[in-house]
């Protein structure tokens, strides 16, 4: 099969440039690469469709076609719309159907042929795919990622800021383009069954999808990469495992150096909860005899002491933590080591998974968790939190693949972080349980497979109308006179 990935934030290239240091090159150009990638490896034809951008300050993407060396199957196709020069997500809304998707469709035209089926990424891929859609006939899937909705939530939209809010993100024009990409969609994905239902659930998508109706839905979890997170050591390791017993020499009592180590390894933000865990760590006597506990943050050597190089809310938050080691005279079994990249990241999960150690993500709430999947694809088994992915990915028909706690009680934390060190035989049964469980339901090829059963099943059905109207802003190529505004928003909102 042909199959087209629009995506036009962000952009694609070999040396995956940006990704991580630009708001618009996040996790979502991982996933769409690792998919596509994953589809051509299973012989089919891919497509990554994102925007030309002639900038010299942006000089990775001037090329129309590209590739990935070594990789048969995939061409990323740059078509263009607007202005030369690279443009943020946020401005890309009045060009997609008035020029991008007629750029697109006049591609395969000059091409002689039209792929079999879309996929769309982000509510700027979907609008393209539902116009894409109107006028070849070809359907398409919708992948949110980050939906509108949840963001305006976070932010703590309300009628008094909302023209400020959207003046500064757009959110009219993104719900508004949302709401057709998924009413116009024929299956959403989704990664897991609580986003199809709390997130598709909002009121801001009320009219334009139900979240109730499982046929408009397709569950697809996203992977690991395995060839980055396996459980087999490799020259990285032996850096790793030196910096870490370094630190544990500078922190550690001596006659705690062959202890467990519990690893929390995420951004410092309110979220992540990492007050709870050292709280946890904190108010278990037991736990402490067991094990250490590990704070990493980036590549920072000792962000525990040493923070003058976090943001003001990270400062807030570590201020809070070392007060919690010093009132429970902590120093001495906390300690923390740099991670630079992806690859020293597995590596510490491997060499700590060597010392029978375990991984620590107690956030308050985790949309998929994919970090915890990645420790257990190395060999290091999870305490996760059980509120959002995690209670999915953790347990199925009762078998137990990593500890699942309430990130909201301390002493049900120790207890999770317990259960995976408190014995050997317990600790090889979750590492074995998780390794098992990435192969068997968290790679990208299961994911590839699980968007091909989808795509196989719309190429065959009829096209999806979902019969909302599609803004006139979308398709006027001036389309400031008709402007959706504030008010709209507020009237789908709230
Ligand atoms: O990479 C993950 C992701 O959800 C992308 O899809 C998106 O570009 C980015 O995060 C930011 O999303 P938002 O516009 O909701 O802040």
């Amino acid at each position: 099969m042909h199959i087209a990935f629009l995506n036009p934030q962000g952009n694609f290239d070999p040396n995956d440039s940006y990704w991580t240091e630009h708001p618009d090159f996040g996790g979502q150009l991982v996933y769409v690469k690792e998919i596509a990638i994953a589809m051509a490896a299973l012989g089919h034809q891919v497509d990554i469709i994102t925007r030309k951008i002639v900038d010299p300050q942006w000089p990775e993407f001037a090329e129309t076609l590209d590739s990935y060396p070594g990789v048969d199957g995939v061409r990323i196709v740059r078509i263009a719309c607007g202005p030369e020069f690279f443009l943020p997500k946020e401005e890309l809304w009045p060009l997609l159907g008035s020029q991008w998707v007629p750029n697109i469709i006049a591609f395969y035209q000059q091409e002689g042929s039209m792929p079999n089926a879309v996929t769309t990424h982000y509510g700027d891929g979907g609008l393209a795919g539902a116009l894409f859609a109107q006028q070849t006939g070809i359907p398409y899937t919708f992948t949110g990622h980050s939906l509108g909705a949840q963001k305006m939530d976070k932010l703590h939209a309300a009628p008094d800021n909302l023209e400020t809010l959207d003046r500064r993100y757009h959110f009219a024009r993104r719900i508004f383009a949302e709401r057709v990409s998924m009413n116009y969609a024929s299956r959403v994905i989704t990664s897991t069954q609580q986003e199809r239902l709390e997130q598709y659930g909002h009121p801001a998508y009320h009219g334009a999808i139900d979240p109730a109706d499982e046929t408009r839905f397709a569950v697809t979890p996203p992977g690991v990469n395995r060839v980055v997170f396996s459980p087999d050591a490799n020259e990285t390791d032996k850096i790793v495992a030196a910096r870490i017993n370094v630190v544990l020499k500078r922190d550690i009592e001596p006659a705690r150096h062959d202890l467990p180590i519990a690893l929390a390894s995420s951004r410092l933000d309110a979220k992540k909860n990492h007050i709870g865990l050292v709280r946890a760590f904190a108010e278990s006597q037991e736990l402490q005899t067991k094990a250490n506990l590990a704070i990493a943050m980036r590549g920072l050597d000792d962000p525990l002491r040493r923070y003058a190089s976090l943001s003001k809310e990270e400062r807030t938050l570590m201020d809070e933590i070392v007060a919690i080691i010093k009132q429970h005279a902590l120093w001495g079994k906390v300690t923390s080591f740099p991670l630079n990249s992806q690859a020293e990241l597995a590596a510490a999960y491997r060499v700590l998974a060597g010392r029978r150690s375990v991984f620590a993500l107690t956030a308050l709430y985790e949309p998929f968790g994919l970090a915890p999947l990645e420790a257990m694809s190395c060999g290091l088994p999870a305490v996760v939190t059980q509120n959002g992915g995690p209670s999915e990915s953790m347990l199925e028909d009762g078998r137990e693949f990593g500890v699942l706690v309430d990130p909201s009680d301390p002493a049900n934390i120790a207890r999770g972080l317990l259960r995976a060190v408190e014995s050997p035989e317990s600790w090889q049964k979750l590492h074995q349980a998780g390794i098992e469980r990435v192969v068997s339901k968290y790679t990208w090829e299961r994911t590839a497979e699980g968007y091909l059963n989808v795509i196989e099943a719309i190429v065959k059905e009829n096209r999806r109308d979902g019969g909302l109207t599609i803004p006139p802003y979308f398709t006027d190529p001036a389309p400031f006179a008709n402007q959706i505004s504030s008010e709209d928003l507020a009237n789908v909102y709230f």
